[in-house]
């Protein structure tokens, strides 16, 4: 660990002199890490250019960082305690020496299947320790990792096998989520039938499903463990070298592969969870995204053990078998540091208060969401019941563009306010812009299009095979600022508030989906003409996904056809991505050069279509009036 800061005063003054001097406040948190070789140059390049560096010329390897740093103090301390889908499963717990270990044989395993440094390796997994150890052991051979979240279909994966050209692909034979199974080998060999890339599948052993079997490209996990040797020596990587690519939807066409980088993506997530969670050594964190995202990524696997805390890694979910799992697991483990998503508490806060008071958790001193704008009844009831009235709430505005937390109060530390990311951290430079100025908005009570203006260490560095979309995405709205796609406000006291997405990206139950994706989807079905897909608010999962479709055949049956919609959607993207709500029109409110004007629908879907304002550049202003009237199933 690096050094913490202690207290607001000091959160100031660091603040300001990291602004003033960032090149010298990123270099000091660099200093605490293991490098073979300190960089030759602390940043350089610019957003205009697309071009960013940090420690170029470092070089080391993170997983030295995470594991063998801590083997001589720490080695018996645990780096996780897994929590299986059933509650009754036996307990298993891996100490950093024995992560370590398992890590160098599959560091060894992926080598003797000619992995080599620079190649993909796409992983869609349980949330497992394997899943951490198959990334880390990427990591270590200076394999490009790229997780794919496992609830993505068939589709989904191949697509993002294609786009990275992966090399191998590493599964389990299925995993068991709640009541439900989810056959990832048949997912993988599904999608691996158009993948030529893939030369070996290793499928790791979870469930009793039978399975299919290719010989000479499927090896089981622990066929190949077996004559692993636990000694291996991590590659020695620059600073610039590629980590990982993580797939993330935009607001047009496929999901964009972020690349992030080796030294960069290293003191960013462990500095910012440091003075965030303002942890300690024997605190035991517990973040409940999934590894597939970037909140799994840096704040389950890569932050906490480069920091040599304990962690935790859940393979159910919050409802099974009951409504008190989250509890019952912050009890069992003494959980220190909890980090979940609004949508869980939303869910949660809805069921028997019962489920909450069976468990004891006293054991808790910071709570943290992320991933979408928490409401205040929500913040507090987290407040009183969870964190009894005297836990800092952590509300962290990040992004998997920016690799770790941006916007967040330290517990305890700094002040906090129900709804509100308040302040930015260290090195990071908000500002807020006028959408049709194009000019900064200065002072505060004000509200506009969150930017960032300097570079930071974490951000990612490019979108796979596509230097131009990096640049329109995030560089040219705003020339010489990154664009991140929020709203947001800063109250009067200078506190920012995300307020949502301004492009056309949802935000569901903390998953981000484009629009463009679904309405693409729900293309492919025969009847539907053209889709247009919105948001709306929605008690539970923050935002709904609500699909206005024009059709050339007459629909009998809405309900049936609804499930056509969700069955299409699910095996093209994923059950996450379903629409709660579908409504057939005669028509989409379009301008005359043919955009469909979505402010008007979204306005509908949120049940204000009484007053639309102007609609004088529709084409034709009817079709307003037939949606109004129209019923959604
Ligand atoms: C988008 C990024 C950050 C990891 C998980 C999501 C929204 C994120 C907050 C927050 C309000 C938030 C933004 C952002 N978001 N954190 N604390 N308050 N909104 O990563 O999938 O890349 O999504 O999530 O809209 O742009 P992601």
């Amino acid at each position: 660990m690096g050094s913490k800061i202690t207290s607001f005063e000091e959160y100031k003054a660091v603040y300001n002199s990291s602004i003033a001097d960032r090149e010298l406040y990123w270099a000091e948190q660099a200093e605490s890490f293991d490098w073979h070789k300190k960089w030759d140059t602390i940043h350089s390049g610019s957003f205009e250019e697309g071009n960013v560096k940090w420690y170029e010329g470092g070089k080391l390897n993170i997983t030295e960082n995470c594991l063998d740093r801590h083997l001589d103090e720490n080695g018996d301390k645990v780096a996780f305690h897994f929590e299986a889908n059933d509650p009754d499963e036996g307990p298993r717990s891996l100490t950093y020496r024995e992560l370590h270990e398992e890590v160098c044989k599959f560091a060894n395993v992926l080598e003797s299947k000619g992995v080599e440094k620079g190649d993909r390796v796409a992983i869609y997994m349980a949330m497992t320790p394997e899943i951490a150890i198959a990334t880390l052991a990427c990591a270590r051979i200076g394999a490009v990792h790229s997780i794919v979240f496992a609830g993505f279909s068939a589709q989904s994966l191949a697509d993002r096998i294609q786009d990275c050209d992966a090399k191998m692909l590493i599964t389990n034979d299925g995993l068991q989520r709640g009541t439900k199974l989810v056959p990832l080998k048949d997912i993988s060999d599904e999608a691996v039938e158009h993948c030529p890339t893939i030369e070996n599948v290793i499928v790791c052993k979870r469930t009793e499903n039978d399975i299919d079997w290719e010989d000479g490209r499927d090896e089981w996990w622990h066929d190949l463990m077996e004559d692993a040797s636990s000694e291996h020596e991590a590659v020695e990587m620059d600073a610039e070298d590629p980590l990982f690519i993580l797939y993330t939807s935009g607001s047009t066409g496929a999901p964009k592969g972020q690349l992030h980088t080796c030294g960069g993506y290293m003191v960013y997530v462990s500095s910012t969870l440091e003075n965030v969670f303002q942890v300690d050594q024997d605190d035991v964190y517990w973040c409940t995204a999934d590894a597939g995202w970037i909140t799994g990524h840096s704040y389950i696997i890569y932050g906490p053990l480069l920091n040599g805390l304990t962690g935790v890694i859940f393979e159910s979910t919050p409802m099974y078998p009951d409504p008190g799992r989250l509890w019952q697991v912050v009890d069992k483990y003494d959980v220190t540091h909890f980090y979940t998503s609004p949508t869980a508490i939303r869910a949660l806060m809805k069921e028997d208060i019962e489920y909450v008071q069976q468990h004891d958790l006293s054991s808790i001193e910071v709570l943290g969401t992320v991933g979408e704008p928490i409401n205040e009844e929500a913040w507090h009831w987290y407040h009183d019941k969870i964190g009894n009235g005297k836990c800092p709430i952590v509300d962290t505005w990040w992004q998997t563009e920016t690799g770790g937390m941006m916007i967040s109060p330290m517990a305890g530390i700094t002040p906090t306010k129900p709804g509100y990311a308040t302040l930015p951290l260290p090195g990071i430079e908000p500002a807020l812009m006028d959408d049709s100025t194009k000019e900064e908005i200065k002072g505060n009570g004000v509200q506009g299009d969150l930017v960032i203006k300097q570079p930071w260490p974490g951000m990612t560095r490019g979108v796979w095979g596509d230097e131009e979309r990096y640049m329109s995405t995030y560089f040219e709205k705003y020339p010489g600022y990154y664009f991140t796609g929020d709203g947001c406000k800063r109250d009067e006291d200078g506190y920012y508030r995300i307020t949502g997405r301004v492009d056309d990206v949802l935000n569901v139950s903390g998953h981000r989906l484009g629009t463009a994706e679904i309405e693409n989807a729900i293309d492919e079905h025969n009847k539907v003409v053209e889709a247009a897909i919105v948001g709306y608010p929605h008690d539970v999962k923050g935002e709904g996904i609500y699909a206005f479709m024009t059709c050339d055949d007459s629909i009998e049956n809405p309900e049936s056809f609804k499930k056509e919609i969700h069955d299409l959607v699910s095996k093209i993207i994923s059950p996450i991505a379903k629409p709660d709500k579908i409504q057939i029109v005669e028509g989409l409110p379009k301008t005359r050069s043919g955009k469909i004007m979505r402010r008007i629908l979204r306005q509908i879907a949120a049940g204000e279509g009484d007053d639309l304002g102007d609609t004088s550049t529709l084409v034709d202003p009817s079709v307003v009036d037939e949606i109004r009237a129209g019923k959604a199933y």
